[in-house]
């Protein structure tokens, strides 16, 4: 099986680097399991997305992986950032975004996210349900919002991962008259000023085929409600290659294939075309994460040989949520032949099979690196306690020497909200 490298990943005398520094050196210094995140990678795919889509506005989506380093690249780079909670929200505003950068979304946002939205001044509020809008127009003055749709889209995805049909429970729906409610009541409201649309299809998606949908549905209803529109938001969801059989389309045919979606759409109604938004979290950091484990356990089992490795469910609970697939590459004997079919499993108490057919050297044993690529998406951002393991370290290559973005947790942190009744003195 040929291996795909990533970003700046090598094999150098059979073993894998991430430039110039070796996987081998990075389990050693700062532990396994490890994050590691290539910010050469990411640098990259920001700055082919500005180019793609020269004077859109584009927003990391930082609930894909929101630790602090990671987002204060995206400011390096250019990007403004989409959140979608209170503390994904106070993480952009303590690496140094300004509140007129950030666009909140959520479905069901707290009293208190709104009120921090309006005291700081947001630079879009994307509505979601009827009661927001009363609730956010007595808290704001002249906070722009946009419309969430649903444009009753099916994307194919995992339904997991699938917000643009009309059975969802995010935004308001075009078909059944609840976005024109939703306009009617933003248009009643002086605090509040329209600017435009946003919708998310869903995510992990090879083409634009349902962005394009979407947006001609989204278009459609700009026009029919007829005051002029500043900004159209496609969402993220532009896939990244986890297998071999994962072939999305560039980032520039993305842009290109969206940009060409609204632009006919609005052309069409004879009106002038917005500004485009776009919200890529997935295609920014997936493929510049790679998560490295060490084999605790190899065990023939019937015909099958398990490998469990020092992580799992809890710093990767993708396979479980979604059946997601990956890529395993034996990160000390990558000049062996990566044709042997193991099973990686974790070392959680469930059925948490990591890959359920790996290719890996037959030789691959106890005490071996296996590097899982594409884990920059969703692991550590989904990352939890269970079984009470630690939460793993990230560290940050291909900026300069490696450093720890992420300490990796300790016992005593796993304790330290935690409180027992004391025992009432004799
Ligand atoms: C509103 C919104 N924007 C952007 C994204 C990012 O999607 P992706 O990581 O697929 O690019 C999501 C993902 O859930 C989302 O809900």
């Amino acid at each position: 099986v040929h291996l795909r490298l990533l970003g700046s990943q090598r094999n150098i005398g059979g073993e894998l680097f991430f430039g110039e520094a070796s996987a081998r050196d990075l389990a050693r210094e700062f532990g396994t399991p490890l994050y590691v995140f290539d910010a050469s990678d990411f640098r990259g795919k920001c700055r082919e997305f500005l180019a793609a889509a020269p004077g859109s506005h584009i927003s990391y989506a930082s609930k894909a992986n929101s630790s602090l380093a990671v987002l204060s690249l995206a400011l390096e780079e250019g990007l403004d950032v989409d959140c979608a909670s209170l503390g994904e929200l106070e993480a952009a505003l303590r690496v140094g975004f300004r509140p007129e950068q950030i666009t909140l979304h959520g479905n069901n946002k707290s009293d208190e996210e709104l009120r921090r939205a309006a005291d700081i001044g947001l630079g879009r509020v994307v509505l979601d349900h009827l009661s927001e809008i009363g609730k956010l127009a007595d808290l704001a003055r002249g906070m722009r919002v946009m419309l969430r749709l649903a444009p009753g889209v099916d994307p194919e995805t995992h339904e997991a991962i699938s917000t643009g049909q009309e059975d969802t429970k995010f935004g308001f729906n075009i078909a059944d008259g609840s976005a024109e409610s939703a306009y009617r009541e933003v248009m009643k409201r002086s605090s509040l000023r329209l600017i435009g649309y946003h919708c998310h299809v869903g995510s992990q998606l090879m083409n634009s085929h349902a962005h394009q949908a979407a947006l001609h549905r989204v278009a459609d209803f700009a026009v029919r409600m007829g005051s002029p529109v500043e900004e159209i938001c496609a969402g993220g969801g532009l896939g990244v290659r986890y297998v071999a059989a994962d072939q999305p389309e560039s980032i520039a045919t993305h842009c290109e294939a969206v940009r060409r979606g609204v632009e006919g759409a609005f052309r069409a109604a004879g009106t002038a075309v917005p500004r485009l938004g776009f919200e890529p979290g997935r295609a920014l950091v997936g493929e510049a994460g790679t998560t490295l484990y060490k084999v605790g356990v190899r065990k023939q089992v019937g015909g099958r040989v398990y490998l469990s490795v020092d992580g799992g469910m809890a710093d990767n609970p993708r396979p479980q949520l979604y059946g997601a697939t990956y890529t395993a590459i034996n990160a000390s004997r990558m000049d062996e032949p990566h044709g042997a079919v193991f099973r990686v499993s974790g070392r959680h108490c469930e059925t948490d099979t990591l890959i359920s057919e790996a290719f890996l050297p037959s030789t691959t044993d106890e005490g071996d690196l296996i590097a899982i690529q594409t884990t920059g998406a969703y692991n550590f951002a989904m990352a939890s306690n269970y079984n009470r393991y630690p939460r793993p370290a990230m560290v940050m290559v291909g900026d300069g020497t490696p450093y720890l973005a992420v300490e990796r947790e300790t016992l005593s942190d796993l304790f330290a909200r935690e409180r027992v009744r004391s025992k009432a003195t004799p």
